[in-house]
């Protein structure tokens, strides 16, 4: 790397491998790491170590983990300009987790909202889902990032990783530079039952669905009964709301004209929103198939993003072992 790209903002991000994809998923933050890609030194991995507190099932884990890696290469992420990798590639980051373990409270990770809820609906926590920010805030500091891009549920672990960084500058060396949060933005992508679009609500559009399955999910979409011929609200309605992501603010504007003077039904505006969709994605789809054809491209990529994570994990953990008296 050389000292002028050194200068530019180091911005990491992770994503879990839980599956392909969704239309939440890409207004929320795909669509926003792609772009983030042309403002600074983008780190992208896939957190598959993080996986491990939900899935138990190595095959899955393999298929998730690469489903999630060709969404977003036919996406767009360039791996010539950011660097793409599998978390567990850089074992690094488990050693650090673990040294910043000792400069964390466990009050502040009694505080993880995140946690709580989990622990409040029952499920029966592991240490790992109790340690989650730990592990999280190492994969954001052993490169030493600047700017985090990540949703609002994600905002309190951040805060942590501040907390953490803080900790061991003020014990060791002034080694880390405190993180900042970027806000995703507020996505509001309703799923095909009017809640928010979540994996675990099933009610979700994946990116790469098409032809009859694609068609079979927007047909689905709930809807008020009303009569076809009467006048339909716009605002706040499933169809139009998805509509939206995709058009122009003219083609809004008729299609909420047509939706209050009764002259479209559902039925219309789901074929029209089911052609946005299409006309959207319809290059992405030729690109994910072309590096899903064959299996090492994908592996290849990986690893070669691993590599040069690494490079920056092992320069980072050289200088948290001097400071801590690890090594000498
Ligand atoms: N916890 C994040 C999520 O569930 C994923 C993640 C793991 C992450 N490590 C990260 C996000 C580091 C940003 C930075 O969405």
């Amino acid at each position: 790397m050389t000292s002028s790209t050194q200068k530019k903002l180091r911005i990491l991000s992770g994503v879990q491998p839980s599956g392909k994809l969704h239309l939440g998923n890409y207004f929320g933050a795909v669509k926003q790491h792609i772009e983030l890609q042309e403002q600074g030194d983008c780190f992208y991995f896939i957190a598959n170590y993080h996986a491990l507190t939900t899935i138990q099932d190595a095959a899955r884990l393999v298929e998730n983990t690469r489903d999630v890696a060709l969404d977003y290469l036919a996406l767009g992420l360039d791996p010539n300009r950011a660097v793409f990798f599998r978390q567990s590639d850089i074992p690094e980051v488990t050693e650090l987790a673990w040294v910043l373990s000792t400069v964390t409270n466990m009050g502040l990770l009694e505080r993880a909202v995140s946690y709580k809820e989990k622990t409040e609906k029952g499920i029966d926590a592991s240490v790992g889902l109790f340690t989650y920010p730990v592990l999280m805030a190492a994969d954001i500091l052993i490169v030493r990032s600047n700017l985090v891009p990540v949703g609002k549920d994600q905002v309190q672990h951040l805060e942590m990783t501040q907390d953490m960084a803080g900790k061991f500058n003020r014990a060791f060396a002034d080694i880390f530079p405190i993180p900042n949060p970027r806000l995703d933005k507020e996505s509001k992508v309703p799923g095909t039952d009017g809640q928010k679009m979540s994996k675990s609500y099933g009610n979700t559009v994946d990116i790469f669905a098409e032809g009859k399955p694609l068609e079979k999910t927007i047909m689905a979409i709930k809807t008020t009964s009303t009569p076809l011929g009467d006048p339909l609200e716009p605002d706040g309605e499933n169809v139009y709301s998805l509509f939206c992501l995709f058009a122009t603010e003219d083609e809004k504007a008729q299609l909420a004209a047509d939706y209050r003077s009764g002259k479209i039904g559902y039925g219309h505006a789901k074929k029209m929103l089911k052609a946005k969709v299409d006309a959207h994605f319809e290059p992405f789809r030729q690109k994910r198939k072309d590096l899903a054809k064959d299996s090492s491209t994908v592996e290849d990529i990986l690893r070669e993003g691993a590599k040069k994570a690494r490079e920056e994990a092992r320069k980072t953990m050289d200088l948290v072992r001097k400071a801590t008296g690890l090594a000498s």
